[in-house]
C-alpha cells in the first residue's frame, strides 16, 4: 500500500479542484457557537452530543413534525457511567437541536436503552386522545444488585410526556417487567401491532429476544422467545427491533428483527445482525429460505446475516410513527464500537450517530435482503455538486482536491462501468497532508469490499481499532459497480452495490483528509458520478 501512496502523489492524472463555498441561508437557530464542532475530528454532518459521553440512540420516535433522537448518556465525563438518556430533536433528520436531558437515573437504577411510542389511543390513561401522550420505554440497570452479584438487577420500565418530550414523569408501578433472573434483560423496543391489535415489545435476554404482549402499556404478557438456535452467539444479545417491511415485487408483508451483538462482529467488536420472517402477533417465525442462513444447530458454526460490515455501526434501531403517508423505515446506529469507544482521540466529546438511513427490502436467490439508502434529506447538505463525466481509470485519478487546511466533508456517487477482466481492485482513497491514507473498495479477486484504516492516521489509542482490514463478502454481477460514500471529519460510511452491502469505519487522521483519488489494481474501469462536497450542520 505504501507504493501506491508515493505513486499518487506524484502522477495524478486529472484535478479537480473544488472551493468549499459557504452557503448560510441553510443555518438554523439551533446552530452551536462556531468553536464548538470545530474541534479536532468533531463530526460535521453527523449528530454527537454536544460534550461528554454518548452510547446507543434510544426512544426514536416521530410526534408533531419532530423526530426524536434520545441517547444514552452520561454528563458528567466522557467514558461511560451511569446513564441517562440524552435529548435532540430535528425537524428534518440532519440539523439537531439539543435539548435538556430527558431521563436521570433514580433509585431504580440506571436509564438503560429503550424506545419510545406515541399512544394515539390514549391506552394507558396517562394523556388524552385529544392529546396523545409519549410513553418511554427502558430498562432500569441497578448498580447496586449489579456489585451483589443477583442477577436480578436489570428490569424493563416505562415514562410519560404530554408535553411534546419535553418533560417526562416516570410511571409509580414501575418495573412494568420486573426480572425473573436472567442477568441480561434488556434493551425494550415498542410497536403497536395492528393485526393484534396490541402494543408488542421484544427486548434481549442474554442468547434470544423475548416477546411480550400489552394493551395499555402497563400490563405485559409473555408471548415468546426466539433466537437461541440461530444467528451469531459470539457475545451477549443486546438493542433487538421488530418491524414489518413491505416487499413490492411479491406483494407481500415481512416482519425484520434487527439484533446487535457485543462482541462477535463480522470484523470484530460489536455489530449488529438481522433476521428475517412473520409475526403473527405472538411468534416471530424465520422465512423458509433465510433459515439456512443462520441455522446454528445445523451447520454446527456461527452463521449470521450482518447489516453492516463496518466496524462502527452499533445498537441501532428503527424510528416509531412515521406517518403512513411518509411510510419510511429510518435507521440510525451508534458510530463506534465497544472495543474501543471509551478510547478514541476526541476531547470534548465521545461518539456520533450514522446518518440516518431508509431501511426497504429486496428480492434476492437467497430470499428478502435489507437495502439501505441515505434518507432524502441528506441531499440538501450537498453544496456545489459536480458531475463526474465519464472516464476510463486506470492507475490512479485525483477526484477532489481541496487547499490543505480545507477539510473533505463530501458525498461521492459513482458508477463503475466496464470492470475489466482480472482486475484486482478498484476504490477510493482519502489523503492528508501527512501522508495519512484511508483505502475504501471493491477486491474483486477477493470478491469482497474492503476498508483500510491501518494508515489512515490515529490508531495508537485502542490495538484493536487498526489491527486488520475489514471486509464484506460481496460477489460482483456482472461488469457494474456503485459507491454511495459519506465522508465527515472522522468517519467515512459506504453504501454499495445498490445498498445491499453497508460498511462504516471511524478514522482519525492526523490532518484532515484533503484529498480524494480513484485507484485501480492490475485494470481499468470507467467511472462517473457527483461528488458533493458537505454544508456542516452545526
Ligand atoms: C448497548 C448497551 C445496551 C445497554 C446500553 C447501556 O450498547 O450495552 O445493551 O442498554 O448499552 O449503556
Amino acid at each position: 500500500m505504501s507504493n501506491r501512496f508515493t505513486g499518487i502523489v506524484f502522477c495524478a492524472i486529472f484535478a479537480i479542484v473544488f472551493t468549499q463555498c459557504q452557503d448560510m441561508s441553510n443555518e438554523t437557530e439551533t446552530m452551536a457557537a462556531p468553536e464548538l464542532y470545530q474541534e479536532r475530528h468533531r463530526p460535521q454532518v453527523h449528530f454527537s452530543p454536544k460534550e461528554k459521553w454518548m452510547n446507543d440512540p434510544n426512544g426514536m420516535v416521530f410526534f408533531e413534525g419532530e423526530y426524536h433522537l434520545f441517547y444514552q448518556y452520561y454528563p458528567d465525563s466522557t467514558v461511560w457511567g451511569p446513564m441517562h438518556w440524552g435529548h435532540a430533536i430535528s425537524t428534518d433528520l440532519v440539523h439537531w437541536e439539543h435539548l435538556p436531558i430527558a431521563l436521570y437515573p433514580d433509585s431504580l437504577g440506571y436509564i438503560f436503552s429503550g424506545s419510545a411510542v406515541v399512544d394515539w389511543k390514549n391506552t394507558s390513561g396517562f394523556g388524552s386522545e385529544e392529546n396523545p401522550p409519549l410513553i418511554a420505554i427502558f430498562t432500569y440497570h441497578d448498580m447496586e444488585g449489579e456489585r451483589a452479584k443477583t442477577s436480578t438487577f436489570q428490569s424493563q420500565a416505562i415514562a410519560y410526556s404530554n408535553d411534546k418530550g419535553r418533560t417526562w414523569i416516570k410511571y409509580e408501578g414501575n418495573p412494568v417487567i420486573p426480572n425473573p433472573g436472567i442477568r441480561d434483560f434488556r434493551d425494550p423496543k415498542v410497536i403497536w401491532d395492528e393485526n393484534s391489535e396490541q402494543w408488542v415489545m421484544v427486548f434481549a435476554a442474554q442468547d434470544q429476544v423475548k416477546i411480550y404482549g400489552s394493551k395499555d402499556l402497563k400490563e405485559w404478557q409473555h408471548l415468546s422467545d426466539f433466537g437461541k438456535e440461530y444467528g451469531s452467539h459470539a457475545g451477549v444479545w443486546e438493542c433487538p427491533d421488530l418491524f414489518p417491511l413491505y416487499l413490492e415485487e411479491e406483494d407481500k408483508t415481512y416482519w425484520v428483527l434487527l439484533l446487535s451483538i457485543n462482541p462477535g462482529g463480522p470484523n470484530g467488536g460489536s455489530a449488529t445482525q438481522y433476521f428475517i420472517g412473520d409475526f403473527d402477533g405472538k411468534r416471530f417465525t424465520l422465512d423458509d429460505r433465510f433459515q439456512p442462513q443462520v441455522d446454528k444447530m445445523e451447520s454446527g458454526e456461527e452463521q449470521a446475516v450482518w447489516l453492516d460490515y463496518g466496524r462502527d455501526n452499533y445498537a441501532g434501531v428503527t424510528w416509531s410513527d412515521i406517518p403512513e403517508e411518509d411510510g419510511r423505515r429510518i435507521f440510525i446506529g451508534w458510530m463506534s464500537n465497544w472495543d474501543y469507544a471509551r478510547l478514541v482521540p476526541t476531547e470534548a466529546w465521545r461518539s456520533a450517530m450514522t446518518l440516518p438511513r431508509n431501511l426497504t427490502l429486496e428480492a434476492t436467490e437467497s430470499g428478502p435482503r435489507l437495502r439501505q439508502a441515505w434518507v432524502r434529506e441528506v441531499d440538501k447538505l450537498e453544496i456545489e455538486s459536480k458531475t463526474l463525466a465519464n472516464q476510463t481509470v486506470e492507475d490512479t485519478i485525483n477526484l477532489l482536491t481541496q487547499a490543505q487546511e480545507e477539510a473533505v466533508e463530501a458525498r461521492l456517487k459513482l458508477q463503475f462501468r466496464s470492470i475489466s477482466a482480472g482486475i484486482t481492485s478498484f476504490g477510493i482513497m482519502l489523503v492528508s497532508a501527512q501522508e495519512d491514507y484511508y483505502t475504501l473498495g471493491y477486491d474483486a479477486s477477493k470478491q469482497h469490499f474492503f476498508s483500510d484504516r491501518r494508515s489512515a492516521g490515529d490508531h495508537s489509542f485502542s490495538e484493536k481499532f487498526a489491527s486488520a482490514i475489514h471486509t464484506a463478502p460481496y460477489k460482483l454481477k456482472g461488469e457494474e459497480m456503485d459507491f454511495d460514500i459519506i465522508i465527515d471529519r472522522s468517519s467515512v460510511e459506504l453504501l454499495a452495490a445498490n445498498g445491499a452491502v453497508a460498511l462504516t469505519d471511524l478514522v482519525f487522521p492526523k490532518m484532515d483528509f484533503h484529498k480524494i483519488i480513484f485507484f485501480t489494481d492490475d485494470g481499468s474501469v470507467e467511472v462517473s458520478g457527483t461528488i458533493s462536497p458537505l454544508q456542516s450542520i452545526w
